[in-house]
């Protein structure tokens, strides 16, 4: 018996690859801060569980395909607030932002189309346009730049008679890049002139720093026909477990094909769904406490990472990722050495190698990404920790 094709051409997520070994070491007696994974330690707000506490049904039934009734009208308040106008049936509620980038996915690739993404991208991309036997088309750039694509020139290079879309998060995962509305129309631009579907990822649509200006595709009406909007609660609310997302688009033929898979696989959990209702609820000064200790998590990183000499980090304006160019020969043979090899004071840490966020062979080998996902104090130690890791490594090269 064989896999299949779609399958044996995937590779494990380069996110938790080096986990084991991280606990292996963790067992050894030695402390480890882990930065490489997306899953915030924000406390959830207690409305979600209390909602679900008091569910007084006899049944958890399935509920419509769709997604319940209260949350879909929840979210259309959401995005009225600001100021982007959607009805009920422009929403689809998904398991997760990663159904929803699936069903996008599926309802857009035949085998052999591809889609263009800037690249570093979130790597779970790769799996998922795989299960459609399309591909992904890079467009390619790079730390010295900040991670910068929003420039036509460089989009339509990469365009050809299979490309379907453009796909992007904003504010990036791997790369913090925020876009403005000015990026944005650009980009709306290119893909009009070349009737591309735009995929907009915005599940960290709030996580805005340096009183920048939060941004979405939704915000230019004029492009809503080919824009879709991919959009989960997990990070804006801590709720990663949950498994709540949802999809926004006001292309009707979208919201057929959406449909037609979304009732293949039911529904969306019911209770889920009723907890996630009450997040949307809640007031605007939720997201301004989340941002600022975000923020001072992403000061106290960016202050330790850019004392190491050679160095190339810019600092980056929103999402809760940070990546950086080290001078170091291979930063997945760095980690490597980290896990296994270093520690100052019984502590060490972990972080992701950037490599297996490009689709360009030879590109991100110097490159890591953390995750501001501890608080201020243990982000600035995690960054002394790489800063006196890269010292030991090189001279003990
Ligand atoms: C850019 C981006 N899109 C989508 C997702 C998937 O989110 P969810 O937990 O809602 O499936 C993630 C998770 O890390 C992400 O970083």
């Amino acid at each position: 018996m064989k896999l299949s094709e779609k399958v044996a051409s995937m590779a494990l997520s380069p996110i938790r690859k080096f986990a084991p070994i991280a606990k292996e070491r963790e067992e050894q007696g030695v402390k480890i801060y882990y930065l490489n994974i997306g899953q915030p330690d924000i406390e959830t707000p207690s409305c979600f569980v209390e909602a679900i506490q008091s569910f007084d049904e006899d049944v958890i039934e399935y509920a419509n395909s769709q997604g319940l009734d209260p949350l879909v009208d929840a979210i259309c308040d959401y995005f009225e607030s600001y100021g982007m106008h959607y009805e009920k049936e422009d929403i689809m509620i998904t398991n997760g932002g990663s159904e929803a980038l699936s069903m996008v996915y599926n309802c857009i690739l035949n085998p052999g189309d591809n889609i263009l993404v800037p690249e570093p991208y979130y790597t779970n991309y790769d799996a998922f346009v795989a299960m459609t036997s399309g591909y992904i088309k890079p467009i390619t750039t790079s730390p010295e730049e900040g991670y910068f694509f929003a420039d036509a020139e460089k989009i339509e290079k990469c365009i050809d008679e299979n490309t379907k879309a453009i796909c992007l998060p904003a504010p990036g995962n791997p790369t913090g890049r925020t876009l403005s509305l000015d990026d944005i129309r650009v980009i709306c631009e290119v893909a009009e002139k070349h009737d591309l579907w735009i995929i907009a990822d915005e599940v960290y649509r709030e996580f805005v720093y340096d009183g920048g200006e939060m941004t979405s595709f939704g915000m230019l009406p004029e492009f809503a026909d080919r824009v879709v909007i991919v959009d989960s609660i997990s990070k804006r609310y801590s709720s990663c477990g949950a498994r709540i997302g949802f999809i926004v688009t006001k292309n009707k033929d979208m919201q057929e094909g959406l449909m037609k898979i979304a009732q293949g696989r039911l529904c969306v959990p019911t209770l889920e769904q009723i907890g996630a209702t009450e997040l949307f609820r809640l007031p605007k000064s939720y997201y301004d406490e989340v941002c600022a200790e975000y923020e001072s998590r992403r000061d106290a990183a960016y202050a330790e990472i850019s004392k190491i000499p050679g160095v190339v980090c810019q600092k980056p304006g929103g999402s809760f990722y940070l990546m950086a160019k080290l001078p170091v020969d291979n930063a997945e043979d760095f980690l490597l050495f980290m896990l296994h090899d270093f520690e100052d004071n019984g502590e060490t840490v972990m972080f992701t190698p950037a490599e297996g966020f490009y689709a360009t062979e030879g590109l991100g080998k110097e490159e890591i990404r953390i995750a501001y996902v501890l608080n201020a104090k243990d982000m600035a130690r995690s960054a002394e920790l790489i800063r006196l890791g890269i010292e030991a490594y090189n001279n003990r090269k």
